[in-house]
């Protein structure tokens, strides 16, 4: 079943119209607040986009999961209740944590067991983040069945707090003949697709929902923010008549807004953008995802070529109000410099494998010292974009494909085109410990496209 016959079967997921929220999102604390919150990952039967019934995995019954809000300085507590049929964990992406809160692949969670993961959140982190399951090769097939969400950090010295806020979760699927997940034998040839390209769907959706309708009025700005939780698409993302603020990265707010056409948001990456609604009342634009050749020739969609709709923005009927100032400075972002960095390390990603190895939880790839400042050099040796992805310190682009990265901002997925090269800085502070670091298509991360840090 192609896209269009799931449109015009149901139109939606049948899920929660609003992402449902936990933690305390408030500011005005004195020191540390404890949020302390239970989440349970089921399985479940639930109807996804026009199939009777389908067989997914939950975070308290929601998909995507509760939107998890937390402030600089809370300490968290997390609790994950794992009644799935295997074992799991929730990798909590992107953030700057203690090693055995990390939800990684080595501290799986067994099935009819619970996990607390308890963290304190650092000053400076505020921003978009997701969570999802990290277990050792099955993390592509649990998010597929229904298992991610979005995680906020908030600050209290937030420059654009003023601005109505959106949250936008792309995440796309596909069903078979059946309406179930579609997952297919790894041998087949739909399966060694999947394998090659990470696995895509005809189904794109916006909050657990294909199509949606966001509203605003003329004049007014609102802050997006966007996050990639699908398992392999990239999305080119341009909003039909506007230009987008780009204002924030996967770490946080830039220090200065930077105008652009589109964004390209490859898997695991989030964005912040304001939108400018400088259209008349009245007016219907199309946020669309353009069409981006991340994939070799052998296997590239048949259908790559044509842009997805992914969601509508409708201007209400309402006068235009005035527009809210934008301030032309976000916030210092602390450089890291590259004087400081001990060492230069290159990794070389080809299809599948990092340094020509596949992940061995026994095995360290690469061992760093606790407080080093280190400039890693990532290749991508192949014919096909890779996202390399580094678990629990942000870093810093400092060049891509030996040009100068033009501004600073904090980054934990970059993606790296096809025969390209990015450098980055990195600084492995507060905590020692094995962290991973991959390619961020679920079905290459899964096959072992991954390597182990040893912080020490
Ligand atoms: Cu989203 Cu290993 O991470
Ligand atoms: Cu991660
Ligand atoms: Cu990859």
């Amino acid at each position: 079943m192609d896209r269009r016959s799931f449109l015009a079967s149901t139109g939606a997921l049948v899920a929660v119209p609003q992402l449902a929220r936990i933690g305390l999102p408030r500011a005005g604390s004195h020191g540390s607040r404890l949020v302390d919150l239970t989440m349970r990952a089921q399985r479940e039967h639930r109807a996804l986009a026009g199939s009777a019934s389908c067989q997914m995995l939950t975070y308290n019954s929601d998909c995507p999961g509760p939107v998890v809000e937390l402030r600089e300085g809370d300490r968290a507590r997390l609790v994950l209740e794992n009644q799935l049929d295997e074992i799991s964990t929730i990798h909590w992406h992107g953030l700057h944590l203690p090693n055995a809160m990390d939800g990684s692949p080595l501290n799986a969670v067994a099935r009819g067991t619970r996990y607390v993961y308890e963290f304190d959140v650092p000053r400076g982190s505020a921003g978009t983040y997701w969570y999802h399951p990290h277990p050792p090769h099955r993390t592509g097939y649990q998010v597929a069945h229904g298992l991610h969400g979005a995680l906020i950090i908030r600050a209290d010295d937030d420059p654009i707090a003023h601005l109505p806020e959106r949250l936008l979760v792309f995440w796309d699927n596909r069903l078979d003949a059946q309406g179930n997940i579609d997952i297919p034998d790894p041998d087949s040839i739909p399966g060694r697709i999947d394998f090659e390209n990470g696995r895509e769907g005809p189904l794109h959706f916006v909050n657990g929902k294909l199509a949606p309708e966001f509203t605003i009025r003329a004049g007014e700005v609102q802050r997006w923010r966007l996050v990639n939780a699908s398992a392999a698409r990239f999305y080119r993302l341009a909003l039909e008549g506007h230009t987008l603020l780009h204002v924030g990265s996967d770490g946080g707010l830039f220090e200065i807004p930077v105008e652009v056409p589109e964004i390209l948001l490859a898997p695991a990456e989030r964005a912040e953008v304001l939108v400018r609604a400088t259209a008349d009342p009245g007016t219907r634009v199309t946020l669309r995802s353009l069409p981006y050749d991340r994939y070799i020739p052998q296997t590239r969609p048949a259908d790559w070529r044509e842009p997805c709709d992914l969601a509508t923005l409708a201007y209400s009927k309402e006068p235009p109000v005035p527009s809210p100032a934008i301030p032309a400075r976000l916030r210092v972002v602390p450089p890291l410099r590259e004087a400081d960095a001990t060492v230069t390390r290159t990794i070389s990603m080809s299809q599948g494998l990092i340094n020509g190895k596949k992940m061995d939880p026994d095995r360290v790839d690469v061992s760093a010292r606790l407080g080093a400042t280190e400039l890693w050099h990532v290749e991508n040796l192949v014919g096909l974009d890779h996202p390399f992805h580094l678990h629990g310190f942000q870093f810093q682009v400092v060049s891509r494909n030996g040009e100068p990265e033009p501004f600073r901002c904090w980054k934990d997925t970059v993606n790296v085109p096809k025969h390209e090269e990015v450098r980055f800085l990195v600084r492995f502070d507060d905590f020692p410990g094995k962290w991973m670091f991959h390619c961020h298509i679920l079905d290459h991360e899964d096959h072992g496209m991954m390597g182990i840090l040893e912080v020490r």
